[in-house]
């Protein structure tokens, strides 16, 4: 519902329209109308309210990513308070690499518009037109190489918690597991998937020796606002947008400062209290686990049905009565198969 009021006021970008009008359109109370419309400025919108007219969206749609714009609203210690903002780049990752090796400090975020190169895992591309949220952020956690591929959980783990807050908390019009947020789920290792479709990506590189990590880069790709059309054809019906599951356009400012705080608070968890934490919240927010599926591995495709991630991230699954460890490798499920 909040989708069609904040859908009428954007029909009518800059000019008044009357709550009475909104509600007798939406069948509901001037009451709800107001509620809806406290939502949306909770989320960023500005909504001007007046006496006789009613509510006027403001052209000027919070959707920034500048520096004076996240800087303003930023609740971290370290995470983003560097902040490198591009309106296009090869790869944020790239970017993000060249500035940990120049001595970047923890936490220092680069953010595109758009990437002109951008990468996924096992040599892909990342499709990364402007509308999506596509950023880099460099850690440099005290730990031992064989740690890092940990670190993608902890991206994977805030990004949900970040997504969560999509579902704009005193919204009553959905109950607690009702709301489409809460069908966002991860497949191993760091997809994010919506209904067996993918919503983002992470891609954790890193830089360091056996018994010391230099830097990790945790690069994070969310498909934010945009529609199908946006996409090539060959990948339209594999992917999905936050626009798309909500019905209305997202502030992208908001949900990159909740992710750069969801991902400080895991980082910290995990440095404090290592892994286990980390797997239990990420074991709660899957969309793979206990099902049937097949996995690519280099050594060729298992089927079997995941059971569980190992204490290293590591994911079992059990094939022909036996457990099989998968370290590296795409989890193959069908689109029917979501949380
Ligand atoms: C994957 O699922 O394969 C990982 C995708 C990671 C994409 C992000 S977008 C920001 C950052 N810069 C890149 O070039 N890649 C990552």
């Amino acid at each position: 519902m909040r989708a069609a009021v904040f859908k009428h006021l954007r029909n009518n970008l800059g000019e008044f329209v009357s709550g009475g009008e909104i509600a007798r359109a939406l069948a509901i109370s001037r009451t709800a109308v107001w509620k809806h419309v406290c939502a949306l400025r909770d989320e960023g919108y500005q909504i001007e309210s007046r006496h006789r007219y009613g509510y006027r969206l403001s052209e000027a749609l919070p959707d920034l990513l500048i520096p004076e714009e996240i800087l303003a609203g930023l609740t971290t210690q370290f995470c983003g308070r560097c902040y490198h903002y591009y309106p296009s780049l090869i790869s944020t990752n790239e970017r993000a690499k060249e500035l940990a090796q120049a001595g970047a400090p923890e936490g220092t975020t680069v953010l595109a518009e758009q990437q002109s190169g951008g990468r996924g895992r096992l040599g892909r591309n990342w499709y990364s037109p402007s509308g999506g949220l596509w950023f880099s952020v460099v850690l440099r956690p005290v730990l031992p190489q064989m740690r890092a591929p940990e670190a993608t959980f902890v991206a994977a783990v805030a990004g949900i918690e970040a997504l969560n807050g999509e579902s704009g908390g005193r919204s009553s019009e959905f109950g607690p597991d009702q709301h489409p947020v809460s069908a966002i789920g991860i497949k191993w290792p760091n997809d994010f998937v919506w209904h067996g479709k993918k919503l983002g990506g992470i891609l954790t590189e890193l830089s360091g020796e056996l018994d010391r990590i230099n830097y990790l880069v945790i690069g994070i790709g969310l498909n934010v606002n945009l529609a199908p059309h946006d996409f090539p054809t060959l990948l339209r019906h594999q992917v999905s947008s936050l626009q798309e599951i909500l019905g209305r356009p997202v502030a992208r400012g908001g949900l990159l400062r909740r992710y750069l705080a969801a991902l400080e608070k895991w980082y910290l968890v995990w440095l404090e209290e290592g892994f286990g934490p980390v797997r239990e919240a990420w074991k709660k927010g899957n969309a793979c686990l206990d099902r049937p599926l097949r996995v690519s591995t280099p050594e060729g495709e298992l089927s079997g049905r995941a059971v569980d991630i190992d204490r290293d991230g590591a994911l079992l699954l059990e094939t022909g009565g036996d457990i099989r460890r998968i370290v590296t490798g795409d989890l193959l499920m069908g689109e029917d198969i979501h949380k």
